[in-house]
């Protein structure tokens, strides 16, 4: 029976008081909680301490939205994995398209972030997508493909069985024009299929201009397991509606 990961990104928006305040919302307005649906939200670095003690009893997770692959030294500006891990961080969004877009990500440099992570016992949120010039000539199956070996390829030898895959289209990130169902059906599958050649199955969850609307239509596909929602999880009530739709799906 599949288990539906709902994860939020705030990205750079909210500082630790109006995280405080979000979460104060979200959390008094949350569905109760379901055992297979994992509530996962990933504030920026200085909130994430007051997000941590909010959720002490409550069923949400909390997760980061990046690392530094090496453990501690002299990389000003860094967080590592240790420090993650020692305020109670369970996952860590990796290879981010806005990551690899503006601060040079490479496949084998996520590769790194995801070592460390795992050393850690968090969980990487391991993004992929393609950018619409690659989905208009085609190229999308043969960038997708490229992305998940080339990083798999560097962790051989690893565990590699917590990790989660995020498929989000470059072009869908913020745009309103989510995939449909069909086109992040497709991505997934293939992307299933790309993994099983490393004999490893994983959650796989879709990202790109998720909302309250469309997540029924995404999530009640077999090969999605979940959403990694940008702009709707800035919202409670639609942050709350979707981890509602999780739940119904899998009832
Ligand atoms: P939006 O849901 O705002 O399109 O963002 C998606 C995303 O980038 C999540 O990581």
């Amino acid at each position: 029976m599949k288990t539906l990961y709902i994860a939020g990104n705030w990205k750079m928006n909210m500082s630790p008081s109006q995280a405080e305040i979000f979460m104060q919302e979200l959390i008094a307005t949350m569905p109760a909680a379901h055992d297979r649906c994992e509530v996962i939200v990933c504030p920026p670095y200085l909130a994430l301490s007051t997000v941590a003690k909010q959720i002490e009893n409550t069923r949400i997770m909390l997760g980061a939205q990046n690392c530094h692959e090496q453990e501690k030294g002299a990389y000003t500006g860094e967080i590592s994995a240790a420090m993650l891990a020692d305020i109670g961080v369970k996952y860590c969004i990796v290879g981010h398209s806005e990551r690899r877009r503006d601060f040079q990500e490479t496949d084998t440099h996520i590769a790194k972030k995801i070592m460390a992570l795992l050393a850690k016992n968090i969980r990487p949120i391991w993004c992929v997508g393609e950018t619409l010039e690659e989905r208009q000539t085609g190229m999308t199956f043969e960038r997708i493909r490229s992305q998940v070996t080339t990083t798999l390829d560097c962790l051989k030898g690893q565990d590699c069985s917590s990790l989660l895959i995020a498929y989000e289209p470059i072009w869908a990130i913020g745009t309103g024009l989510a995939a449909t169902p069909e086109q992040a059906e497709e991505v997934h599958s293939h992307i299933h299929h790309t993994i099983a050649s490393y004999s490893i199955d994983l959650p796989i969850l879709y990202g790109g201009s998720v909302t309250a609307e469309n997540a029924e239509s995404l999530l009640s596909r077999e090969a999605i397991n979940g959403a990694l929602i940008g702009g709707a999880a800035l919202s409670a009530q639609s942050f709350n509606t979707i981890i509602n739709t999780a739940h119904s799906l899998i009832n």
